[in-house]
């Protein structure tokens, strides 16, 4: 009978690729993903070789990590790759992400140890947990291994944002969470933390993932400001490990084959710095022009990663300066479009799966909307969501309803004021939104004070309106009535039809 493996968070970049290798090899695959009823992602799975026999799909959500019980039972090995990418705003439970992913870590882990059939967790780390930045700040060490962690508060500023650090630090702290597995007494599970390096190369998705979209930020402008999240994996590591999705998945595979494995390893096939990165990418597409703002960069000496550990268990990363697919025949570069400013706006990929072979032509939109280039209101930082177009569109009605109160002049003046106010509110949120997702590369809601802010004016026209109502009612209950109350006014309009 197939081997039974979980790989949690299965639609996303990392995880389909994984899945897919897994079917391949015959492996009998539970993937967990949040929502069973979001078609384009069940479909994308189902349609993977050999889905039909081997693939089943479960619903679960890490805000609520008990849901991994079912997918988890039976398995031989878990690919635990899903992590919160936003803060959960409904959860009461977790104040953070960071609070989640530990949590959620713990719980899984506890959960294979339950099932008694799950001899091993594969968690998928990544580098960003070990920075070689001495303690003390002053520099860095020779090179990265895996015996650098990342400290958790301290980090260097310069590129640094709320996103970011939040991300990486739940990650280190949930590596740390998971590998005391490894140490407890009479331990049952072996725990593996695979730490990759930026991943990019080839996809069956349809979109570019985001690892994809920092890559290739010096040719597609500071969308989102993916550029500062290179220069931050710079700053922090001192160079960027770079590694390419097949052989991420092949080395995850590989810890799961071996028969015996645990602890920390890093996976890594290159380490250039930013510079390097862009020397490569001009190189290699004289095509395509690097943005002329990201031109100059100081040269720096490049820290080594040094995926030695994983070598010595058997495991060759491919070593090259950046890997081929990653700029030479990442189908992504061969289709960007020549104009930097229409990526990230409507862009039409063909894709050509390694497997597959065969051309389809998709079509992407990454979160540029019809009237902006960045979407204010789309809850994700690279998504245009339904909800915020209807929102969008939503406006015209209100519009509607604001042109008709003003003409019957049938509402008290404060209550028509915070009306309008509201609409203002909302042109407000547009520069906010945009503001927030291009320099904190994060939507509005989660940057405290542009969004404490912005609901603030939401406060004081909801204040308009009611003290404008009150007023009015105030004013028709009193025995004399100014002639320019405006509810006074349409009791007395109305009169002669009585
Ligand atoms: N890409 C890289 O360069 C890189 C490098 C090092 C490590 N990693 C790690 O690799 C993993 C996958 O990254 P990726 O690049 O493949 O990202 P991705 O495409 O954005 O995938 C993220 C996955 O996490 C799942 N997820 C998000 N929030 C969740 C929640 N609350 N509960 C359950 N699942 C949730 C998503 O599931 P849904 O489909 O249900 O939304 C999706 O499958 C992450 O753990 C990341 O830290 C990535």
């Amino acid at each position: 009978m197939a081997t039974k493996v979980c790989v949690t968070g299965g639609s996303g970049y990392i995880g389909s690729w994984l899945v897919r290798k897994l079917l391949v090899k015959g492996y009998t695959v539970h993937a967990t993903l949040r929502n069973l009823e979001d078609r384009s992602k069940v479909d994308l799975l189902n349609s993977l070789p050999n889905a039909d026999t081997n693939l089943v799909l479960f619903q679960a959500d890490i805000y609520n990590a008990h849901e991994f019980d079912d997918a988890i039972q039976g398995c031989e090995f878990v690919f635990h790759v899903a992590t919160p990418m936003q803060h959960d705003p409904k959860s009461s439970q977790y104040k953070d992400r960071v609070e989640a992913t530990v949590a959620g870590v713990r719980i899984i882990a506890d959960c294979c140890i339950k099932s008694q059939t799950v001899k091993r967790l594969i968690y998928t780390a990544t580098v960003l947990a070990s920075s070689p930045l001495n303690e003390d700040g002053s520099g860095y060490k020779s090179c990265m291994d895996e015996s650098c962690w990342t400290p958790s508060d301290h980090l260097p500023l310069t590129y640094a944002n709320d996103y970011v650090l939040e991300y990486t630090k739940a990650k280190t702290l949930a590596e740390k969470e998971l590998l005391i597995y490894n140490e407890m007494e009479d331990a049952k599970l072996e725990v593996v933390t695979l730490l990759s390096g930026l991943v990019a190369g080839e996809t069956i998705q349809s979109h570019l993932p985001l690892s994809v979209q920092v890559i290739l930020s010096p040719f597609t402008g500071n969308m989102f400001g993916y550029y500062q999240g290179l220069k931050f994996m710079e700053e922090v590591l001192g160079s960027v490990p770079l590694v390419d999705i097949d052989d991420v998945c092949e080395a995850h595979i590989f810890c799961m084959e071996n028969p015996s494995m645990k602890g920390r390893y890093l996976c890594a096939a290159a380490d250039p710095t930013v510079r390097e990165i862009k020397a490569c990418l001009e190189e290699n597409h004289p095509e395509f022009k690097i943005d002329e703002k990201f031109r100059e960069e100081a040269e720096i000496r490049g820290i080594k990663c040094d995926s030695s550990k994983l070598k010595e268990m058997g495991f060759e990363v491919p070593i090259s300066l950046i890997p081929v697919s990653y700029v030479g025949s990442c189908y992504f570069l061969q289709n960007l479009p020549r104009d930097p400013v229409r990526v990230g706006k409507d862009l039409n990929l063909t894709e050509k799966t390694r497997l597959g072979g065969c051309k389809r032509k998709k079509r992407v939109v990454c979160g540029a909307g019809l009237i902006f280039p960045v979407d204010p209101w789309a809850p994700n930082i690279d998504s245009q969501s339904i909800a915020s177009q209807l929102f969008a569109f939503s406006l015209f009605p209100y519009i509607g309803f604001l042109y008709y109160i003003t003409k019957s002049k049938s509402a008290p003046k404060l209550t028509l004021f915070g009306f309008y106010f509201l609409l203002a509110f909302v042109g407000a949120t547009i520069p906010a939104g945009i503001y927030a997702k291009v320099n904190y590369g994060t939507s509005l809601s989660n940057v405290d004070w542009l969004h404490g802010g912005a609901e603030s004016l939401l406060t004081l026209t909801n204040l308009f309106i009611v003290l404008g109502l009150r007023q009015a009612l105030r004013n028709e209950n009193a025995p004399k009535k100014s002639s320019s109350d405006p509810v006074s006014e349409i009791k007395e309009e109305k009169k002669p039809s009585v």
